[in-house]
């Protein structure tokens, strides 16, 4: 069955400290913002995205869509203050009924068979996430001291995409909103329902584009998918 998805896009890039919406920045001579939606322009599964974008950049998001050939974006809302705040806009502009998918604008890597495994478990779910097990030890720290270390077994780096039946998004979203929760990421505002989430094994290479190093780690990940690494 198909999917919609909310992309928030609506960031101002902060910590990439390039003087404008990261999304913009060019890998192999194509903005970000495309990487990520020729994705889901190439998924047949894929019924239409909703971009929650920053007013200032509003023209040049229509122009990007022209340029590339972009036919699946349905709406463009305005964002919100915080991550979460974007996509309740973009939610309440959903029908009721099937699968929603959220996806950070700024993972240009994920990819389709991802997608598709992720829709299929939200499907008989409700709710089902991607992710990776952590790789690191992880610690507790304040004030520079250690004060444990955390059993690693069982912990997982969690991503985007996220996907919901569009009812369970919903009610999470106006439950948080009601109860003023903000959470970090999609699937915290559904636990809280409480509603169970499945995790669903992603890779590596579905990386954030955060701070400047990550644009080395992009033109890598570009390299090995090319062959040429
Ligand atoms: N985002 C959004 N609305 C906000 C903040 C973020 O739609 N008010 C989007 C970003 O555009 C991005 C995704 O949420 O696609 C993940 O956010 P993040 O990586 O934090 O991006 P930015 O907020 O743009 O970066 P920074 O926090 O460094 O300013
Ligand atoms: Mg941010």
């Amino acid at each position: 069955m198909g999917y919609q998805v909310i992309l928030p896009a609506a960031g101002q890039g902060k910590r990439m400290g390039a003087g404008k919406n990261k999304l913009l920045i060019e890998l192999n001579g194509i903005p970000v913002l495309i990487h990520t939606l020729r994705v889901f322009e190439e998924d047949e599964q894929c019924d239409g995205l909703i971009l929650a974008i920053h007013p200032q950049d509003e023209a040049e998001f229509h122009s990007l869509l022209k340029k590339y050939h972009i036919t699946k974006v349905k709406s463009l809302v305005p964002g919100g203050k915080e991550r979460q705040h974007s996509i309740h806009h973009a939610l309440k502009t959903v029908k009721d009924g099937g699968i929603i998918l959220v996806h950070d604008a700024a993972r240009p890597f994920i990819q389709k068979e991802h997608i598709n495994r992720l829709n299929e478990t939200a499907e008989k779910t409700g709710a089902a996430i991607i992710g990776v097990p952590v790789k690191d030890t992880m610690k507790t720290v304040r004030n520079q001291m250690v004060l444990g270390t955390i059993e690693r077994s069982g912990l997982w780096a969690v991503q985007t995409p996220q996907a919901f039946r569009v009812s369970v998004l919903l009610e999470a979203y106006e439950k948080a909103e009601r109860e003023n929760y903000l959470g970090t990421d999609d699937a915290s505002l559904v636990e809280r329902i409480p509603h169970p989430v499945t995790m669903v094994e992603g890779d590596y290479d579905n990386i954030k584009l955060t701070t400047p190093e990550d644009l080395f780690f992009a033109e890598a990940i570009l390299k090995k998918r090319k062959g040429s690494f």
